[in-house]
């Protein structure tokens, strides 16, 4: 069985430290389900004192790594620097950065693969817009940003890899997926890795949910067989978080 797994994507937010603290200090202190793989992603800035600071059976994520080890590249940050802070996970083509900030799936591919070389976990974002949905092209649209993926990843890169199917309508807008239209998507997107990578991994592999998730909406979204977890956004900052890690037990 796929452990369940639940992300929380901080954005950038919080903006004082003190509500990073207070943030904190909730997840130290809540009954957490261990059988749940729990990560949490602050801004860059925060990383090290939440690593320092967090319980650790949860564990920390970068939102965003740059290609290249190490280079003239301002503002950035690479795997390599991650890995060497202790920061176990990165996300990667979150639509944000995807959208806003102009990232190809080749892009996002060739991050995937210096992520992994490096020694990082992935959490891999996909995801379609309204239009795309509207126009019947869901599977299409992931199919093609996980396939720029698929062509850099080895067989057993598979393991460090989780794929947050995240509909692009669904972000930030209070408009979550269906149960049904999260399983329908889940179920493909398993289907496609079996022939595209192999039935094995396609078993194996968490595809998680992302888009609105809270603690009220994800106990219907939660029992589907092809829904392996969370990535919340803006509920990540509230207490409900915890509920939403809970949300199996
Ligand atoms: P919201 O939960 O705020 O919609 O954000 C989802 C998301 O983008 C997580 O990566």
């Amino acid at each position: 069985a796929r452990q369940y797994f639940v992300g929380g994507n901080f954005k950038m937010n919080p903006t004082t430290r003190e509500q990073k603290r207070a943030l904190i200090k909730i997840l130290n202190s809540a009954d957490i389900d261990p059988q749940t793989e729990v990560v949490i992603a602050p801004p860059s800035l925060y990383l090290i004192p939440v690593l320092e600071l967090l319980r650790k059976d949860i564990k920390v994520a970068a939102q965003n790594c740059h290609a290249k080890a190490s280079g003239a590249f301002t503002g950035e940050i690479s795997a390599v620097q991650l890995v060497d802070a202790g920061v176990p996970y990165v996300i990667l083509g979150h639509s944000e950065r995807r959208s806003l900030f102009h990232e190809t799936s080749e892009i996002v591919a060739a991050k995937t693969r210096a992520a992994l070389d490096a020694g990082l976990k992935i959490i891999l974002c996909v995801g379609e817009t309204l239009e795309e949905r509207e126009g019947g092209k869901t599977q299409d649209v992931v199919q093609a940003q996980l396939k720029a993926v698929i062509a850099v990843l080895k067989p057993e890169d598979w393991s460090r890899i989780v794929i947050a199917y995240e509909p692009v309508w669904a972000i930030g807008t209070g408009k979550v997926a269906t149960a049904a239209q999260a399983q329908e998507t889940h179920a493909e997107t398993r289907t496609f890795l079996a022939s595209a990578v192999s039935p094995a991994i396609a078993e194996s592999t968490r595809i998680i949910y992302g888009g609105s998730v809270t603690a009220s909406n994800c106990n219907n979204i939660t029992c589907q067989a092809d829904v392996d977890g969370f990535l919340v956004g803006g509920a990540s900052l509230k207490p409900e978080f915890v509920d939403i890690i809970n949300a199996r037990r």
